[in-house]
């Protein structure tokens, strides 16, 4: 079994036997694979203009990939104080500082208005808790991928690929009049 599949389905077994509380505050930390995050960043189509967030940004690494691309803005939102703090190095140490932010906070706490593409990297219950916020908050058009888990069945991907042995999903937001799901 492939190293992302391994770890997909400790995820998964994660999320399956998680207490709820759990699932809310703190999803555990695997990191998105390399390969994976160019294809998230591709999938979305992040190009010059767009604020890219990443929920549960963890070392940084989304954020600080499409802070590398000409244009683009991206911010983090960690609860992890120690990772923010890390991921705050890193993008200082790779120049990036200026467009590369990273907050400390819960994401569900976070407003998401200004962003044009969401990533996530989360258990499937935080994905499913979180699409009414998107829904909510996202402009229309706005684009959310995620890695390895979708939104449950209420909100079906517009596309989906394959990416280091997990699929990845690709959903446009439908803007803020749409229903809460
Ligand atoms: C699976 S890791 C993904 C890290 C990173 N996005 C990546 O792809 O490599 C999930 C991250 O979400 C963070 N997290 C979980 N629940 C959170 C919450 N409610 N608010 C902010 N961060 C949270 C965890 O601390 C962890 O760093």
């Amino acid at each position: 079994m492939r190293a992302a599949s391994l770890l997909a389905l400790v995820f998964a077994v994660c999320a399956a036997g998680a207490q709820p509380a759990q699932v809310e505050i703190l999803a555990p930390y695997v990191q998105t694979p390399p390969e994976a995050v160019e294809a998230m960043l591709k999938l979305a189509g992040v190009a010059a203009g767009d604020v890219v967030y990443d929920l549960g940004s963890g070392d940084g690494r989304i954020v600080l990939a499409a802070a590398r691309l000409p244009g683009v803005r991206a911010v983090g939102i960690e609860l992890d104080a120690g990772r923010v703090r890390a991921a705050r190095e890193a993008a200082a140490k790779a120049g990036l500082a200026a467009r590369a932010e990273f907050r400390r906070q819960d994401f569900f706490e976070a407003h998401l208005g200004e962003a044009t593409v969401v990533t996530l990297f989360l258990l499937a219950d935080q994905n499913r808790k979180l699409r009414p916020k998107l829904w909510r908050e996202l402009k229309a058009g706005a684009r959310v991928v995620s890695y390895c888990f979708d939104m449950g069945p209420e909100w079906k991907p517009e596309r989906v690929i394959e990416s280091a042995g997990c699929r990845v999903y690709l959903w446009i937001a439908p803007g803020r009049a749409a229903p809460a799901g």
